[in-house]
């Protein structure tokens, strides 16, 4: 049996679909209910909701054999794991974003505010920009608001959020969406299964 861990919200729903279209339906997973595990009907896979962040904590250490993450998680922990499968879901970018006007102030470090601060070191490290590291937790984008930085590095998706704040792209960093991974150790003695897995997933993305 391969342990699977999904992202709980909405892009794990998108992500349970196609497992569900790949043949490994597991009752149960979509009711409101206080149980945390969830086996296929042929017990070929054990499913379970954490945390989207916590997704790769369970592959890198094993407890989960497989699961689905958002590259932009991957890019920013760097977990010692296998990237199988984009799975073309869950589609969104980095991108650096700033008041309307903005000028680099290019005489002092340039003040990011972001959740992402490895992403954001290694960006501006190799354009030789000088920056100071804001590390905030969400609603990054009220940090140019308030003038606790001069840029923000965030996700974004519609772009609806940096439009209602006066905020535009500057510069796009990574394009993000969400990743099969698998715990290394897994790989090799469950290769068979995970590849299998793996191949009925793919098919089901270029249907998509
Ligand atoms: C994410 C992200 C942006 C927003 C982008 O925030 O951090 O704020 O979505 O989406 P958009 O381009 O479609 O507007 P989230 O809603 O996850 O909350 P957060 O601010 O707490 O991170």
């Amino acid at each position: 049996m391969l342990n699977v861990a999904l992202p709980k919200g909405r892009l794990g729903n998108q992500v349970y679909d196609l497992l569900e279209k790949a043949g490994c339906e597991c009752p149960g997973i979509r009711e409101e209910s206080r149980r945390l595990l969830f086996d296929s009907a042929d017990g070929s896979i054990r499913c379970f909701w954490v945390k989207p962040s916590d997704v790769s904590v369970y592959v890198e250490r094993g407890a989960a054999d497989l699961g689905v993450c958002g590259k932009d998680i991957l890019a920013e922990n760097s977990p010692r794991i296998y990237e199988l499968l984009d799975l073309g879901v869950g589609k969104c970018r980095m991108a650096a974003a700033a008041p309307k006007g903005f000028r680099d102030p290019a005489d002092r470090p340039l003040r990011v505010g972001t959740s992402f601060p490895n992403i954001v070191r290694e960006h501006y490290a190799a354009q030789g920009r000088d920056i100071d590291v804001i590390h905030l937790h969400g609603s990054v984008e009220l940090a140019p608001l308030l003038g606790l930085s001069d840029v923000i590095v965030d996700i974004v998706e519609t772009g609806s959020t940096l439009r209602a704040n006066g905020l535009e792209v500057i510069d796009e960093i990574l394009p993000i969406s969400a990743r099969l991974i698998a715990n290394r150790a897994s790989y090799q003695f469950k290769l068979k299964e995970i590849r299998d897995l793996t191949e009925r997933l793919k098919a089901q993305v270029e249907k998509a």
